[in-house]
């Protein structure tokens, strides 16, 4: 039985806001089990942070020391926050306050902007994750744009293409930055994934989510666990947390300078390594204090490059690939599939 069949769903922030509304509706109930949560204060819970202006230093040892310390990093977590990247904090709030102007039009409005399930849309809103496959309703709204290689203009509300061009540009720079850096961590060439990935066309969206204050944030999830489906993503958030991430077994809140990027490695990074650095577990919880709002700015490969392990590492480590080759409009096709509707898409390409 699928939830979103059993009631009328609009979005989650019409819902929030009504003033009855005192505990979680049973097409949401989603039972959180919050004993597998990390110490934050736990030193080996101490989320790495990459200080962007050392890889662009005039230092090659600087250079060289924070690119060892990437190897680890994408071993071990999948996970960091970039820090002195170089994109204005002025910039990133304009860019948070853009989206909340879009989830605050009437429902209605927004209505105007629904479409179907293709994931490669230009532009995509709704509410929850797929209501056609939802079993359990999500507390999340959002809404998708993409903004290269071709750039969708969101004409609601009046300021957003214009901050969403220079955010996206700009969160890009970033993106080829630590991608860059990747590659070379990996003993490759600096453009090697730029090129073999073909990042001239590749995909880069900005995906917003809303999440209204929830009454029983235990017994609902913003966006269960998953990995992305590209190469590497960038978030920014507002005031509030919600971001867990999985390392060694548990769950870990993301807690981080507001100026900061939280990047997490993606399904493609994962298969070109061959394994050896991870695509990295992540969900969003929701709570009962404030509306959280996230942008997540994937970075995939163009549609049609085939993403396999990479032959230069294979041959490096002696290795056999882990992973046969397809193209990414492919893999998205069936991470995205019912038969494989919020499951590890690994398991069936291994
Ligand atoms: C996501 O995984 O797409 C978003 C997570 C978040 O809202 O922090
Ligand atoms: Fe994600």
């Amino acid at each position: 039985q699928v939830a979103a069949q059993t009631m009328d769903v609009t979005s989650i922030k019409s819902l929030a806001e009504s003033p009855a509304l005192s505990s979680v509706p049973s097409a949401y109930a989603f039972n959180m089990n919050r004993n597998d949560e990390a110490d934050p204060n736990d030193p080996e819970f101490a989320i790495p942070i990459v200080d962007m202006s050392l890889l662009t230093s005039e230092s090659p040892d600087q250079r060289s020391k924070i690119i060892q310390d990437l190897v680890k990093i994408c071993q071990e977590w999948g996970f960091f926050i970039a820090i002195n990247h170089g994109v204005p904090e002025s910039l990133m709030k304009a860019m948070i306050d853009a989206c909340h102007g879009f989830f605050s039009l009437p429902d209605e409005e927004k209505e105007e902007f629904k479409s179907g399930n293709d994931v490669l849309e230009m532009f995509k809103y709704g509410t929850s994750y797929n209501l056609a496959l939802d079993k359990v309703l999500l507390w999340r709204d959002f809404f998708k744009v993409r903004v290269h290689p071709e750039f969708y203009s969101l004409y609601k509300p009046a300021c957003f293409s214009e901050v969403s061009m220079e955010f996206s540009k700009r969160t890009r720079e970033v993106a080829l930055e630590i991608i860059r850096a990747i590659s070379e961590s990996l003993g490759l060439e600096p453009n090697y994934i730029h090129d073999a990935m073909n990042m001239d066309r590749g995909i880069q969206m900005l995906a917003a989510n809303y999440y209204p204050p929830c009454p029983q944030p235990e017994h609902a999830i913003g966006i269960p666990h998953h990995t992305d489906h590209g190469l590497v993503t960038l978030l920014i958030q507002n005031e509030m947390n919600g971001l867990q991430v999985e390392h060694n077994g548990k769950w870990l809140t993301v807690n981080g300078p507001a100026n900061g990027f939280f990047v997490n490695l993606a399904d493609q990074m994962q298969i070109l390594t061959n394994g050896k650095y991870k695509s990295v577990m992540h969900r969003a919880t929701v709570n009962n204090k404030a509306t959280r709002i996230s942008i997540a700015v994937p970075h995939g490969p163009s549609v049609d490059t085939i993403i396999a392990p990479a032959p230069e590492l294979l041959e490096k480590e002696c290795q056999a690939p882990k992973y046969i080759g397809m193209n990414y409009k492919e893999y998205i096709q069936l991470q995205q599939s019912s038969k494989n509707y919020m499951k590890s898409t690994f398991d069936h390409i291994l």
